[in-house]
């Protein structure tokens, strides 16, 4: 069974990002071993620490290493990516070739109209530059986000649900 780990720019309790994964990781997880990574409690980046790597950043390392393709969902926060999700690039890009030719699938979610489209962007930039395999065959921006989830965070929206489905359908078969 292929592993993907599923890593979410934000989390906030009621994150559209995280929410957005969760119904993914529930969706796949008979057909790939799909577990998300939680990033709140990764040390910002700083050279000294790197002398003896923290925990949470050996254990981030060992996912990454062991998979084969990365979703990340994130917001758009000054129409580029959150500091925690730059961060946790930061400190895996130290990691000789962890990152080169790593799939990743890049998903935005946003209460605006262009649904993080910027962020993706500036994401898809930093994931060149890191050697990633960047999945570019099919996009997916969830835009207008507090109308597609209910009051408990779930994703109720046919149209983003069919969205999802033929965007990680064929990011699946890429890898
Ligand atoms: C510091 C900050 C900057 C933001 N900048 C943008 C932005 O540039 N574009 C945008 O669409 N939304 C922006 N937002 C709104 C976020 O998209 C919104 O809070 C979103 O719900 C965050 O993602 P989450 O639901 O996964 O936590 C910003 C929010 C914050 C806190």
């Amino acid at each position: 069974m292929k592993k993907i780990i599923a890593i979410s720019g934000s989390f906030r309790i009621n994150s559209y990002n995280a929410a957005t994964l969760k119904y993914i990781i529930e969706k796949y997880k008979e057909n790939i071993n799909i577990k998300h990574l939680d990033i709140s409690t990764i040390p910002m980046f700083c050279e000294d620490l790197e002398y003896n790597i923290p925990s949470e950043v050996k254990k981030a390392i060992e996912e990454i290493s062991e998979c084969e393709g990365i979703i990340i969902s994130t917001p758009e926060y000054n129409q580029t990516i959150p500091p925690v999700l730059k961060n946790l690039l930061d400190w895996l890009s130290r990691q000789d070739g962890l990152l080169n030719e790593k799939s990743v699938a890049i998903i935005s979610a946003s209460p605006s109209f262009i649904g993080g489209a910027r962020a993706q962007v500036e994401l898809k930039k930093l994931c060149f530059v890191l050697g990633m395999k960047i999945f570019n065959k099919k996009q997916l921006y969830i835009s207008n986000a507090s109308n597609k989830f209910d009051d408990k965070n779930n994703l109720i929206d046919k149209e983003t649900k069919d969205s999802i489905k033929k965007f990680i359908d064929e990011y699946l078969k890429s890898i």
